[in-house]
């Protein structure tokens, strides 16, 4: 399957059959969730795998009662690590600063912007961070289709609720969790505004 089949293929998928997602298979899912890009290349995505049926029913619950999201056979909570973003990202620059690949006027714009960062609290730079796990949900969301697997993206959630359930502190922000599972019926593509309207 190519890139442009797996992406006319999927679609949201909230039914699954009870046998679980191989191992293997979510693996590999992780694998294309960590080739993802970044700013700075910082790579803040962090994943827990939750297969375990209490912990998935206080997800669903977590998420406003989804209750589909208890009968997936795994649960990806998908993560930013808001620490170790601002790290990286001033690492990260500072190293290519030191290489010349980047102008000394953008490494200490960059790391400014990150001090500033660390000033900011969970709820503001949260969201920041998160878009950068996005993409990288997103590979996974594609790889999924490709090995016969269904997904669904879960962003209505109570964070603090589930940060509790795991006993995550404020570095760790909740972005989504993702339901993943084979199939209980086909995925049916939903319809998509045109080309025209999606041109400015
Ligand atoms: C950021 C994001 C958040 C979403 N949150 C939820 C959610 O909380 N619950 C849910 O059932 N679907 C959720 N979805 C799935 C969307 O409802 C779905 O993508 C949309 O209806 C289009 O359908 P399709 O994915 O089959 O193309 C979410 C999707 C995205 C990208």
């Amino acid at each position: 399957m190519d890139v442009k089949e797996a992406i006319r293929n999927r679609a949201s998928v909230r039914r699954f059959r009870t046998d679980p997602a191989p191992d293997e298979l979510i693996r590999e899912m992780l694998e294309a969730a960590r080739l993802a890009p970044s700013g700075c290349n910082a790579q803040p995505w962090r994943f827990k795998v939750v297969t375990d049926r209490r912990i998935k029913l206080e997800l669903a619950r977590a998420a406003h009662r989804q209750n589909f999201i208890a009968k997936a056979p795994t649960v990806i909570v998908c993560c930013a690590d808001i620490g170790g973003y601002i790290d990286r990202t001033v690492s990260t620059m500072q190293d290519l600063g030191k290489l010349g690949e980047v102008a000394s006027r953008i490494v200490d714009q960059t790391c400014k912007n990150a001090e500033e960062m660390r000033k900011m609290d969970a709820a503001q730079i949260g969201p920041v961070v998160a878009f950068n796990v996005a993409i990288a949900v997103e590979h996974m969301v594609l790889r999924a289709v490709e090995l016969g697997l269904g997904t669904c993206w879960v962003k209505l959630l109570d964070e603090p609720l589930i940060k509790k359930i795991f006993g995550w502190d404020d570095n760790m922000h909740v972005v989504s969790l993702l339901a993943v599972g084979y199939p209980g019926i086909e995925p049916k593509q939903r319809e998509k505004i045109n080309m025209e309207d999606i041109l400015l």
